[in-house]
C-alpha cells in the first residue's frame, strides 16, 4: 500500500501540461470494438483505468501495440465475442460501455455490474432502456448484465435525465444499427463530442453531439485506418486551476480547452482570483483570500460535479460562508469529514454542505474516499500548514496521470511512500 505525504503550505507556481481526458479515453477504448480494422489513439492518459480497459480489450482478442505510455495502436479485426470478461469488468464503472459496443459488434454482451467510485446509487436503467428501444433483450441476474439482439434498429430515445453514460452507450449501440437513432435530452459534456468525433473519424455518421439532440445514422461497418487524439481533460485542468487558487499560487495550465472550463472560470473570477485565456492555455493566479460563493453542480455546461470537492477546498478557507448544492451524486460530500480533520468547518447536510471559511488549514492524516476527493485532499495538503498524509491513493491513480510528478514540478513538497 502506498500513501502520499504532502508538506505545506506552498504557493504553486509554474506550468502544468494537461493529459488526455479520462472520461473520453474510457469510452473511446471500448468504441474500438465497433471497428473491424486497426486504429491509432494518441494522447491517452497514463492512468490505471486506461490500463485496465486495455487488458479487457486484449482479453477480447484485440491486439494492442504501445508506442509510448500515451499512444497505442489497436487491431480489433479478431474479436472473441464469447470471451469471459465478467470478473474484470466488475472492477470499474466505465465497463458499462462494453454493453453498447459489444451489442453493436457481437449482438450480445455479458458484463459484471459496474463498480467505480462510491458516489451514491449509480443506476444504469437509462442505458438499459436505450438498448431495449433499439431491439435488445436484457436481463440482470446474479450481479451480471446480459444483453442480446438479433438485430439493432434505430429509433427515438428520450433520456429522462441527461446522463453522460447513457448518451455514450446508446451512441455506441446505434452506430452499426439499421436506420437512424435519435437521442433526445442527450448529455452535452465535451467527452461526448470527443467520442462522437472518434467514431466519425473511423467511419460512423453521428450528428449533433454537444447539443440536446444526437442523430446516429447507422452504417454497415467502421473500417478504422485512422489516428485520433483524445481531447484534453477538463477536469484535470480544473483541478490545477483550483490548486492555484487554494494555494494562493500562479499557474499556467497548458494543453487545455478554455471553453470547456468556462463554468469554473466564472466562479474562480467571482471569488476574486484571476484567469487569463490564451489559445490552449489558461493563466490562473490568486493573491488574496478568496471570497465566499454559492455553487450548484449541474450537467455541462453547468458547474461540473467532478470539480465540486476541489472547489470545496477553496471555499473551506474563503472569507465568509458558502453553500454547495450537489445535484448529481448523493454521496459526494464524504471528503468534507476529511477536510474537517484539517481544521475546516464544513457541515454536510446531505444534498448540500455549508462551508464556514476558516483562515487556514493544517496538515492531518486523511483518507481518500473517491477519485476527485483524492485530488481535493492533495490540494488541501499543499495549501495547509504542516504535514498531510493521504491514504487510499489508488482512487487517485485511476484518473490522474503522474499526479505527484505534476504537483512536484510546480513546487509542491509531495512524496509517494510505502505505508
Ligand atoms: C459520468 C462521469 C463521472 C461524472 C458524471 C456526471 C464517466 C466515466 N464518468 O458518470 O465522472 O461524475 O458523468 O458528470 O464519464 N442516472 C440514472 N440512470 C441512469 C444513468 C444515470 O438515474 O441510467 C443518474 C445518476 O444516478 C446521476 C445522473 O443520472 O444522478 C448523472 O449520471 P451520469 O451522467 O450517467 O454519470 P456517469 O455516466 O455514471
Amino acid at each position: 500500500m502506498e500513501k502520499l505525504v504532502v508538506k505545506g503550505p506552498t504557493p504553486l507556481k509554474g506550468e502544468v501540461i494537461i493529459s488526455g481526458a479520462k472520461n473520453a479515453a474510457v469510452a473511446i477504448l471500448p468504441a474500438t470494438l465497433l471497428i473491424n480494422g486497426i486504429c491509432r489513439i494518441e494522447n491517452l492518459p497514463n492512468i490505471s483505468d486506461v490500463k485496465l480497459y486495455c487488458e479487457i480489450l486484449e482479453h477480447l482478442g484485440a491486439k494492442i501495440t504501445w508506442h509510448t505510455n500515451n499512444d497505442i495502436t489497436i487491431d480489433t479485426r479478431h474479436i472473441d465475442c464469447n470471451a469471459d470478461i465478467i470478473e474484470i469488468t466488475r472492477k470499474f464503472r466505465a465497463s458499462y460501455y462494453l454493453i453498447g459496443s459489444l451489442l453493436g459488434r457481437c449482438g450480445s454482451a455479458t458484463v459484471g455490474i459496474p463498480g467505480g467510485c462510491k458516489l451514491g446509487a449509480r443506476p444504469i436503467d437509462l442505458h438499459i432502456k436505450g438498448f431495449e428501444a433499439l431491439g435488445a433483450t436484457t436481463n440482470t441476474t446474479q450481479g451480471n448484465i446480459y444483453a442480446t439482439a438479433d438485430k439493432l434498429v434505430g429509433t427515438s430515445i428520450y433520456l429522462d435525465i441527461a446522463s453522460v453514460g447513457a448518451t455514450i452507450n446508446i451512441m455506441l449501440a446505434s452506430v452499426l444499427a439499421e436506420g437512424t437513432t435519435v437521442i433526445d435530452n442527450a448529455a452535452k459534456e465535451p467527452h461526448i463530442v470527443d467520442v462522437a468525433n472518434f467514431l466519425n473519424t473511423m467511419g460512423a455518421d453521428i450528428r449533433g453531439a454537444g447539443t440536446d439532440t444526437i442523430k446516429v445514422h447507422g452504417v454497415k461497418e467502421l473500417r478504422g485506418g485512422a489516428t485520433y487524439s483524445v481531447v484534453p481533460d477538463q477536469i484535470e485542468a480544473g483541478t490545477f486551476m483550483l490548486a492555484a487558487v487554494a494555494s494562493r499560487g500562479d499557474l499556467v495550465i497548458k494543453n487545455c480547452i478554455p471553453e470547456h472550463l468556462e463554468p469554473l472560470t466564472a466562479k474562480v473570477v467571482e471569488i476574486g482570483a484571476h484567469v487569463e485565456e490564451s489559445g490552449d492555455e489558461l493563466h490562473v493566479w490568486c493573491d488574496k483570500r478568496p471570497s465566499k460563493a454559492n455553487i450548484k453542480t449541474l450537467p455541462y455546461p453547468g458547474f461540473p460535479t467532478d470539480l465540486q470537492p476541489q472547489m470545496g477546498v477553496v471555499l473551506a478557507t474563503a472569507d465568509g460562508t458558502s453553500i454547495i448544492n450537489e445535484s448529481i451524486w448523493e454521496s459526494r460530500f464524504q471528503y468534507t469529514a476529511e477536510l474537517n480533520k484539517m481544521g475546516a468547518n464544513i457541515t454536510d447536510q446531505g444534498k448540500s454542505a455549508l462551508f464556514q471559511g476558516v483562515p487556514e488549514l493544517y496538515g492531518a492524516p486523511v483518507n481518500v474516499t473517491d477519485l476527485r476527493a483524492g485530488a481535493a485532499l492533495i490540494i488541501a495538503g499543499v495549501s495547509a500548514k504542516g504535514t498531510t498524509e493521504i491514504y487510499n491513493i489508488e482512487h487517485i491513480d485511476r484518473g490522474y496521470e503522474d499526479i505527484e510528478g505534476k504537483f512536484r514540478k510546480i513546487g509542491a513538497n509531495i512524496e509517494r511512500v510505502e505505508e
